[in-house]
């Protein structure tokens, strides 16, 4: 609302200040009703340190991964949190200074090395980041937190200790995957990620890991690559965040935001360059919607185009009546959202925060419709005949299909972000009910208070992790939210201030 004043004192840059690990579980403040079947673990990661020494981390994407643990057992609630033992981490700690690059912030040479050592390790080089300060998922009977590299880290959801850095490339042929897989109801895993093959033949790589095996093995050795999508550009490969499964069919996004593979392969290994340096974007191709079927898994060679978004998350997919809807958060535009995530600009005044926001991409809930029978002949016709929305297929004469949305949720700056589902029950399904995090200007606020991630259980809750800046007893808490109305059912307060966490998983 316009009339209210938001954000006086800045107080959401207390969600961007390093915090301490804990060093056993702290009691909750519980006011309200938990249910009493409410029993398990929200476990959530995000950045807690935001500088080694006196070196800081730039971008939002970059402080050393705290993974965060609220238990709830008979009404009663603890609260603990541990960052993940990453090489990262571990060498940080150990040498007092950055020593591995992260996603917005180059790791120089060590200044106490002498000169034929610092030039060594200035051509080996740069060594890809474990901080996996993303998201944390299960595969087979283990739980795993991650960025976007080929590295995921082994966690216990339990202790919050951790197990072990796995490198995916022993396995499977990507450069790395997404933070967001999905994963069936027997425990496969679907993921997907660039691959940057052999005599630079570029594309996306679906990988498939298996559930629970009989024999107690790691599904992982058993993973393989399962199909693959082309890329729209020789040398230069889309950035992915997250896709799309239906029960038959898997959709692909392809974004103008693209990785300069040459600007990857030489700077990076040459001078101070960081992963944000290898991004640019295609001001030509707009973006490009690509099918697979799932069993067995092949590529559908239709050419879907629409005009230019950046996309982080995807809501949900699902076929109906001889189309696939897809729903998603988009962001207008080829330029890269992830140039307005600097923890500097996050940082600033709110006046500030909002002009930059002004000038970023704005975010748009769109319905796209992808027809899976499509005939050449039927050029300038709209294909998509689904009484319910407005959101059309035309066949061009050149057969591609161009695709127009229908818009599910549009307000200047205001954006509805980190969707959440009821996943197991509405995952590739036809569906209702979508919830997600109000971005004001990028802040997320929605609700008043400083507001994480929704994440939904089964029979109707909501959980989020909000913070109260500025309030010096208890300023965070847990809150549980009745999924039906979004009234509070209860929360439980904690003494400690509790940073931004970016994605996570209830664990019942
Ligand atoms: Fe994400």
């Amino acid at each position: 609302p316009s009339n209210r004043i938001e954000h006086p004192a800045g107080g959401y840059k207390k969600i961007f200040e390093s915090c301490e690990e804990l060093a056993e579980p702290i009691p909750a403040h519980v006011s309200g009703k938990i249910p009493a079947w409410l029993t398990g673990s929200l476990l959530r990661v995000g950045p807690g340190l935001f500088e080694i020494g006196d070196e800081p981390f730039y971008h939002l994407f970059d402080g050393q991964a705290l993974m965060h643990k609220f238990d709830l057992k008979d009404g009663h609630v603890t609260y603990y949190r541990r960052f993940i033992r990453t090489d990262a981490y571990v060498r940080a700690m150990a040498e007092k200074r950055i020593v591995i690059t992260e996603f917005g912030t180059t790791a120089y040479p060590d200044p106490c090395k002498n000169i034929f050592s610092r030039f060594f390790t200035y051509f080996q080089g740069i060594e890809v980041t474990d901080n996996c300060l993303v998201n944390i998922y299960p595969i087979g009977e283990d739980f795993y937190a991650c960025t976007e590299t080929n590295y995921i880290t082994k966690v216990d959801p339990d202790t919050l200790e951790t197990i072990k850095k796995v490198d995916l490339c022993n396995y499977l042929s990507v450069n790395g995957v997404t933070a967001h897989p999905h994963t069936e109801p027997d425990g496969t895993v679907y993921n997907i990620g660039n691959c940057f093959g052999k005599n630079m033949s570029l594309a996306y790589n679906i990988v498939k890991i298996p559930p629970p095996q009989d024999d107690k093995s790691d599904p992982i050795e058993k993973s393989k690559v399962l199909v693959q999508f082309p890329s729209s550009e020789r040398f230069k490969p889309s950035y992915v965040h997250s896709f799309g499964m239906t029960e038959n069919y898997f959709v692909f996004v392809e974004t103008p935001v693209k990785i300069n593979l040459l600007k990857f392969l030489t700077s990076w290994s040459i001078r101070g360059t960081n992963y944000m340096d290898c991004f640019e974007s295609n001001d030509k191709m707009g973006t490009w919607f690509h099918l697979a079927t799932k069993n067995p898994g092949e590529y559908i060679d239709h050419k879907f185009r629409t005009s230019a978004f950046n996309l982080f998350h995807h809501i949900n997919c699902y076929e109906d009546q001889g189309f696939i809807v897809v729903d998603l958060c988009t962001w207008k535009g080829h330029d890269f959202v992830y140039n307005y995530l600097y923890l500097a600009n996050m940082r600033q005044n709110w006046e500030e925060v909002k002009k930059a926001a002004m000038r970023a991409p704005q975010p748009e809930v769109r319905r796209y419709v992808l027809p899976l029978d499509i005939n050449r002949e039927e050029q300038g016709k709209n294909l998509v005949s689904l009484p319910y929305t407005t959101a059309t297929a035309v066949m061009c004469s050149d057969g591609t299909v161009w695709l127009e949305p229908e818009v599910l949720f549009s307000g200047p700056r205001q954006a509805f972000e980190f969707p959440q589902i009821n996943y197991k029950k509405y995952c590739g399904k036809n569906y209702t009910f979508a919830y997600g995090l109000g971005l004001n200007h990028f802040v997320p606020d929605r609700v008043g208070h400083l507001l994480h991630v929704l994440i939904l259980v089964f029979s109707g809750v909501l959980m989020s992790i909000v913070v109260k800046p500025g309030v010096t007893q208890r300023p965070a808490f847990l809150l549980i939210l009745s999924a039906t109305d979004l009234t509070e059912i209860a929360r439980a307060e904690v003494d400690v201030m509790i940073p931004v966490t970016l994605h996570g998983m209830y664990k019942p």
